[in-house]
């Protein structure tokens, strides 16, 4: 398998989401990458929409067919954050945070969104779909997330060509994926995760389906899990009953907003 051996490119699209699901049912192979220069429905997480209508910003999907178990694939969204950060601070120079799980953030703004969506195949076995949406040139962005979100450009100042950033992400992806098929875990990027994750060592507010409580973020484990120890009644951490916080159904923010 080669990650973006086969690139579909695409000057308008719905989502590269479905695109990529569409595909998948007609053959496409395992490591191919979607890319549109807009979606007219660009897809978020929890039901959300990506506003797409930039063409100077990045919109990808990477289909995957992993052998792996189908419970670790959730991990791959923290792979691809990771991979995804690691590039857009390569071809900006400039430093960049993730917010678990997935968010990647710049002077508190989000940069990047990626949302992972599964498929199980009636012939058995699963896909993946990771789609990652970059704000990558100056822009003004729509009222409703105007004060949250930032591009690239804005954030180091610099003039950014997407296909370079797009065939960073692809190399450094690739790497990060074997080693994590290898590993069956994160373990390998734990370390190098904790470090730019905006929560660690902060309080944050951990809004679960069933309510709500403020803790103190101690970084991811291996599973990819943000571990939180409750803030006490005398305003302490408690240690002794840490929480593996799976990110699915659950948010966390800052106690002072997005961050
Ligand atoms: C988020 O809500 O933070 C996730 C946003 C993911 C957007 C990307 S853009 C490319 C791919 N296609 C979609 O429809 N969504 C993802």
């Amino acid at each position: 398998m080669n990650i973006g051996s086969k690139v579909y490119h695409y000057e308008e699209i719905d989502s590269t989401n479905l695109e990529a699901k569409r595909l998948s049912e007609q053959g496409a192979e395992n490591g191919s990458v979607i890319v549109a220069d807009r979606q007219t429905e660009g897809r978020g997480r929890r039901g959300r929409i990506w506003e797409s209508s930039n063409d100077g910003n990045l919109y990808f999907s990477l289909l995957l067919k992993p052998d792996f178990e189908v419970q670790k694939s959730s991990m791959l969204t923290l792979v691809m954050a990771l991979a995804a950060l690691k590039a857009c601070e390569k071809v900006s120079d400039t430093k960049l945070q993730i917010k678990w799980p997935n968010d990647i953030v710049a002077g508190g703004k989000k940069l990047v969104g990626i949302l992972t969506e599964l498929n199980l195949l009636p012939e058995g076995g699963y896909q993946v779909i990771v789609g990652v949406g970059i704000n990558v040139v100056k822009q003004d962005f729509p009222e409703a997330i105007a004060e949250i979100a930032v591009s690239l450009e804005e954030a180091s100042g610099k003039v950014i060509a997407k296909e370079d950033l797009l065939k960073e992400i692809l190399a450094g992806f690739e790497e990060l994926y074997l080693q994590f098929c290898k590993d069956g875990n994160l373990g390998a990027m734990v370390e190098e995760y904790n470090g730019k994750l905006v929560n660690n060592n902060q309080e944050v507010k951990v809004l679960e389906p069933t309510g709500e409580y403020t803790g103190h973020a101690l970084g991811i484990n291996e599973e990819g899990e943000l571990l939180v120890a409750p803030i006490k009644e005398n305003g302490e951490a408690d240690m002794e009953n840490v929480r593996k916080i799976y990110a699915g159904e659950v948010s966390v923010r800052g106690i002072y907003g997005y961050v």
